[in-house]
Order: structure tokens, then C-alpha cells, then sequence
């Protein structure tokens, strides 16, 4: 995986901090459904070896956007709070989005 790829997956992360009430756990959710929508869309290609293939490939790719999300709340750890709670500096968004 090349460096550019885990820098954008870091990225879309950490945006995910500006989400009022948003949780990384949240991340998590995606797996599932992922999984399902590559099994229906391959069909009889869906052997066991593209199964544990997709499995790995999501888990990685999740993994790497929840890093992105805990690299941004080391970074600035009350952004979150700030976002659904303030009703100054940066929570404009928020307060549109709740
Ligand atoms: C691996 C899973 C996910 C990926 C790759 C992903 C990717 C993205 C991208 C690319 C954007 C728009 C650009 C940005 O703000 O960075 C976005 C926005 C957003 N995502 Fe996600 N997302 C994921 C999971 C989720 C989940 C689980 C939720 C909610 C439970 C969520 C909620 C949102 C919301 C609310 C926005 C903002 C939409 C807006 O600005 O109107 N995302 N996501």
C-alpha cells in the first residue's frame, strides 16, 4: 500500500472529527455491508479466496481511517467536543447539522 493511499484514508479520518457525535467505532459499521455488496457483485467469483482477501482489505482499510480519526484527536483532542457542544468558534457546521 503505497504511502499516498494511507495519507488519504488518513485524511478522510480525521474530516470525520467535524461530524457532531460521530464515534471512530462508527467505522466499523461499513465492514458488513462492504463485504456483501462485493459478494453480490462478483457472484460465482466470490470463492473463499476473495472472501478472505475482502476481509483483509476492509479491516485494513478501516483500521487506517480510525488511525487517521486518533491521529487528528491527538492532535486537537477537543475538537469533538467543541463541535457538538460550542456554540462558538468552529461549530457553525454543527450546529446546521444537528
Ligand atoms: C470507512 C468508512 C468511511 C469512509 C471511507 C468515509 C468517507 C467519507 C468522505 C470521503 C466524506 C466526504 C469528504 C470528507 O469530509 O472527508 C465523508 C463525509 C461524511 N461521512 Fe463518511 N466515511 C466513512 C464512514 C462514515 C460513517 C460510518 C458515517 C456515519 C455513521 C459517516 C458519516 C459522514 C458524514 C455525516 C459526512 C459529512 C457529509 C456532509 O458534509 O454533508 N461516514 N465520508
Amino acid at each position: 500500500m503505497s504511502t499516498f493511499s494511507s495519507t488519504s484514508l488518513h485524511q478522510i479520518g480525521a474530516s470525520h472529527r467535524k461530524i457532531p457525535g460521530f464515534k471512530k467505532e462508527y467505522f466499523w459499521k461499513i465492514e458488513s455491508p462492504f463485504l456483501e455488496a462485493v459478494r453480490l457483485t462478483l457472484g460465482d467469483r466470490y470463492t473463499d479466496n476473495m472472501d478472505n482477501i475482502y476481509r483483509i482489505t476492509i479491516k485494513f482499510l478501516i483500521e487506517t481511517v480510525i488511525r487517521g480519526y486518533e491521529l487528528a484527536a491527538e492532535h486537537e483532542p477537543n475538537d469533538n467536543v467543541k463541535a457538538s457542544n460550542s456554540t462558538e468558534g468552529n461549530s457553525s457546521k454543527a450546529t446546521k447539522a444537528s
